[in-house]
């Protein structure tokens, strides 16, 4: 070989074995085999030449042209392992750590104080039933001896659908209903679920849970209500519950009460939350599902859930429970 080529070859190989990088790998490549690089050059230039020439020289030109492609290659595959290596090293995860952990989840104070209540009535062989927050007037107002343009429909402030037939359930009264004409008399039912009301301060919500008691079996009296409802109250605080019997009017029972407990309400000090209101069932409703008010009776009783969450965890404003502050609900735990 010419001793030019010679000094080319060693030179560049030398230079390829040190190029630090991908880039600078890349700029020698072009500085050699490029469109102008340096050996392109020369293969060009052997057209010129006379043919025993260019026989000789290029070979040795081609001979060159594959040993530095080869030392490309070579530091090339070099380089990329490097890289790998060092984005290896970098990224690795330390398996020694502690997890950063996604918390463990808990259930909503009211989902609790629904499953509390449930599952005491249970105990006392109610049967759990749910029926439909979209109500129809019907099953929310009329068979419950509230008719069209009673006074009584305006102690429940309604949200109305579009259709102005349709509604959202203000109690779960209407629950009554869809079990009464469904079921054949004796019945011990609870029907917990959400209600709603256009109706917004400390103790009152516009969607709220109420738990809907049904008892109708021959002979019940009001000495029944009062009792399972004192003996359900004091389970559920765990402590003799000064509980009020106040006359209340529902137009489907007769006589009604409204059921108040005794509070400490850290702004306004001692008084009376209404928890739930309930009564005898009346004639009326009894015979429009169909049950013979001579041969049986019956009590039901709606509660408030927030009402009973806020007296068991002694909280004071009822709004509390919706605004999803998770330093708030993560006390219940
Ligand atoms: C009723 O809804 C009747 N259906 C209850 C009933 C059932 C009476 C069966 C007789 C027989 P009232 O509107 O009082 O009654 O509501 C019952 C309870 O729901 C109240 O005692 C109170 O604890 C709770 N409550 C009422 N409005 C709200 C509100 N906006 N936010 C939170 N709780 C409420
Ligand atoms: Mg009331």
């Amino acid at each position: 070989m010419s001793p030019n080529l010679d000094e080319l070859l060693s030179a560049a190989q030398a230079d390829i074995a040190a190029a630090a990088d991908a880039r600078a790998l890349d700029a020698l490549r072009v500085d050699l085999l490029g469109k102008k690089g340096r050996v392109t050059e020369m293969l060009k230039s052997l057209g010129g030449m006379v043919p025993d020439e260019r026989k000789v020289f290029g070979e040795q030109v081609n001979r060159v042209r594959d040993a530095l492609n080869a030392a490309l290659d070579a530091r090339g595959n070099t380089l990329a392992g490097v890289a790998l290596q060092a984005r290896l090293a970098s990224e690795t995860i330390d398996v020694t750590l502690p997890g950063r952990g996604i918390g463990v989840g808990g259930l909503h104070p009211i989902t609790r104080t629904i499953q509390r209540i449930s599952g005491l009535f249970n105990e006392l062989g109610f049967e759990t039933v749910e029926g439909p927050e979209i109500e129809d007037d019907f099953h929310n107002f009329q068979a419950l001896n509230i008719p069209e343009s009673h006074p009584a429909r305006a102690m429940q402030d309604t949200f109305y659908l579009k259709d102005g037939a349709r509604l959202l359930r203000t109690h779960t009264s209407p629950v009554q209903i869809r079990t009464m004409l469904a079921r054949k008399a004796p019945i011990r039912i609870i029907c917990p679920g959400r209600v709603y009301r256009v109706d917004y301060d400390r103790t009152h919500s516009p969607m709220f849970h109420q738990i809907e008691g049904l008892y109708i079996a021959e002979k019940v009296s009001l000495a029944d209500l009062k009792y399972d409802i004192t003996t359900f109250l004091s389970r559920f605080f765990e402590r003799d519950v000064e509980a009020l019997f106040r006359p209340s009017y529902f137009p489907f029972v007769e006589p009604g009460a409204d059921v108040h407990i005794k509070w400490e309400d850290p702004e306004k000090g001692t008084r009376w939350l209404e928890v739930m209101g309930c009564g005898m069932v009346h004639p009326n409703v009894l015979k429009a599902v169909g049950i013979d008010p001579e041969q049986f009776s019956g009590y039901a009783f709606g509660m408030g859930v927030e009402r009973m969450a806020m007296l068991r965890y002694g909280v004071s404003d009822l709004r509390d429970f919706f605004t999803n502050d998770l330093r708030f609900l993560a006390q219940f735990q």
